[in-house]
């Protein structure tokens, strides 16, 4: 059987593994060599069709040509009024870009291992919801891959973790990478993998420091005499690159400077790592709020907290690991490789998935099985009528850092005699007041005739992939009125799906 990889789809960077036969997950480099691969598509026009290509060298190509470049698309999964128009005359969604990017993932994973690949296991971030993962797993099917399943960032990089030290205990997964933010704590014991709490924030990442890097370069080439680079699009880009090269520098030395020509004058801007540091204060303090809550809400002490894995390249900024560190009153381990734990740990959930599909148990516990308990990362929610028949209220139905696959119910009555219909709006998000959350799908049932106050259950199922189904049933008949999955308001149907996969399969990618 053709091995299954693990995909670690990031927003700046990506990265492949597979489990080799020794039982240890391995990188596989791309065609160029690298071990991770720019998420970046350079969309080149050749005879009136796209040519897309993918990687180091479209990174290369965001500041020569910004309108064909697509970066970042991660930010954008699970919204479906994004586009990219390419100068091809094609429009292209988030999931198709994405596919883009996995099919010159899964292309170079067949040349590392000179086999066709198939099965996959893509990783998303713990806070990514549920719209973000279906739209994920899209792009994998539009890739041409079967996606095994989604599995948490922070859970993959525990589980290479794990795998790797034999370590049990509390293990907390601060994950800063390019584009998001996830903390997660999590139990390692006998080979299972419970997660205890998880938060984060979907906006947070290596891209808002270069942004204010960007934002204070900007000032000083203005403070200088120079024009304001911000409004240009291709300065920007520009910027962007040399933001990025001036915040990487500022990790090994304390002073950088970075040289920038407009309206062909030369500007030189000294960067200081104190300067750096104090402009981006707040986002770092940001990580830290989500950190303590994560550790209130599940009731663990920092000193119960037995491993610190830092993971993503953003934490290897040294105003991190001395948060964490300072945090937690202890060293971060070692061992753990931020660009690599979370691939390693998908190559580690798609071997298990892809044995455990043919009825094999892999044994790489000490002959326990590994199991991975993941817990919700929204709340799940029904609005209801409150007593007063007009007030609208948000009930949750399935609490946030639920374990998973979850499955609760919520009984409600009908509000007026021969109520013909009832419905359901699910939503995600803590606060009672509907305004403050998203409905995220909704369906209206009808019902048999009844006297106002017949009870009405409805059913939430969670599945491991974090899908939402919802079953309603009449509590007086205890006969089901109707049953539906949750959100395919924000991702693509299936007629839209098959386009894309055809258009994608379509395009020879570089
Ligand atoms: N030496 C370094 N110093 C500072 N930042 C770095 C360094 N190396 C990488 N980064 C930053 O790390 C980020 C990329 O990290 P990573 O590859 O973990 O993110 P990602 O997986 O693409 O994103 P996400 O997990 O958020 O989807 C980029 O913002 C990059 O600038
Ligand atoms: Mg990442």
């Amino acid at each position: 059987m053709a091995r299954a990889i693990g995909i670690d789809l990031g927003t700046t960077y990506c990265a492949v593994a597979v489990l080799r036969e020794t039982g240890e997950p391995e990188i596989l480099p791309n065609r160029d060599g690298e071990d991770i691969t720019p998420s970046v598509v350079l969309f080149q026009e050749f005879g009136g069709s796209d040519e897309p290509l993918v990687g180091t060298m479209a990174k290369h190509s965001a500041a020569s040509s910004p309108d064909d470049v697509v970066q970042f698309v991660k930010r954008n999964m699970g919204d479906p009024s994004w586009r990219f128009d390419s100068s091809g005359g094609a429009s292209y969604t988030a999931e198709e870009v994405s596919a883009i990017i996995l099919k010159r993932l899964k292309e170079d994973a067949e040349l590392a291992l000179g086999e066709p690949v198939h099965d996959a296991v893509i990783t998303v971030p713990a806070y990514f919801d549920d719209a973000r993962r279906t739209a994920t797993k899209h792009a994998g099917k539009i890739a041409g891959l079967n996606v095994l399943r989604v599995l948490n960032e922070p859970t993959a990089a525990a589980l290479s973790f794990g795998l790797d030290t034999s370590a049990e205990g509390i293990v907390l997964v601060y994950d800063l990478g390019g584009g998001t933010f996830d903390v997660t704590l999590m139990r390692i014991q006998n080979g299972e993998f419970d997660v205890l709490g998880t938060d984060g924030d979907r906006n947070l990442g290596g891209f808002d420091f270069d942004n204010r890097l960007i934002e204070y370069l900007a000032e000083k080439v203005q403070s200088q005499g120079g024009a304001d680079l911000l409004g240009d699009t291709s300065q920007v880009a520009v910027l962007r690159e040399k933001a990025e090269m001036a915040k990487r520098s500022l990790t090994t030395v304390a002073t950088t400077t970075v040289h920038i020509s407009a309206d062909g004058k030369p500007y030189r801007v000294p960067v200081e790592r104190s300067e750096f540091e104090r402009i981006t204060a707040d986002l770092l303090r940001r990580t830290e709020d989500l950190t303590e809550m994560v550790l209130e809400d599940a009731g663990v002490t920092w000193g119960q907290v037995d491993h610190l894995l830092l993971v993503g390249g953003s934490t290897r900024m040294p105003m991190v690991r001395g948060l964490v560190e300072r945090l937690a009153g202890r060293p971060a381990d070692r061992s753990v490789h931020p660009d690599e734990a979370v691939a390693l740990g998908a190559a580690i959930q798609a071997a298990v998935e892809q044995s455990s599909s043919i009825g094999e148990q892999l044994d790489l516990y000490e002959g326990q099985p590994l199991v991975v308990a993941d817990v919700t990362s929204q709340a799940l929610g029904v609005i209801t009528v409150a007593d007063d028949l007009r007030t609208q209220v948000n009930t949750i139905v399935i609490p946030r850092n639920s374990k998973i696959p979850a499955k609760l119910s919520e009984d409600l009555l009908t509000i007026r005699d021969n109520q013909t219909a009832l419905h359901v709006e699910v939503t995600q998000g803590d606060d009672t007041d509907p305004q403050y959350v998203v409905v995220v799908g909704d369906k209206t049932l009808p019902l048999p005739p009844y006297p106002k106050g017949a009870p009405i259950r409805v059913i939430y199922a969670y599945d491991i992939d974090q899908t939402i189904f919802v079953e309603v049933i009449d509590l007086t008949t205890n006969n089901s009125l109707g049953t539906f999955e949750v959100d395919r308001l924000a991702n693509l149907n299936d007629d839209q799906l098959n386009a894309a996969t055809a258009k994608v399969s379509k395009l020879s990618v570089l």
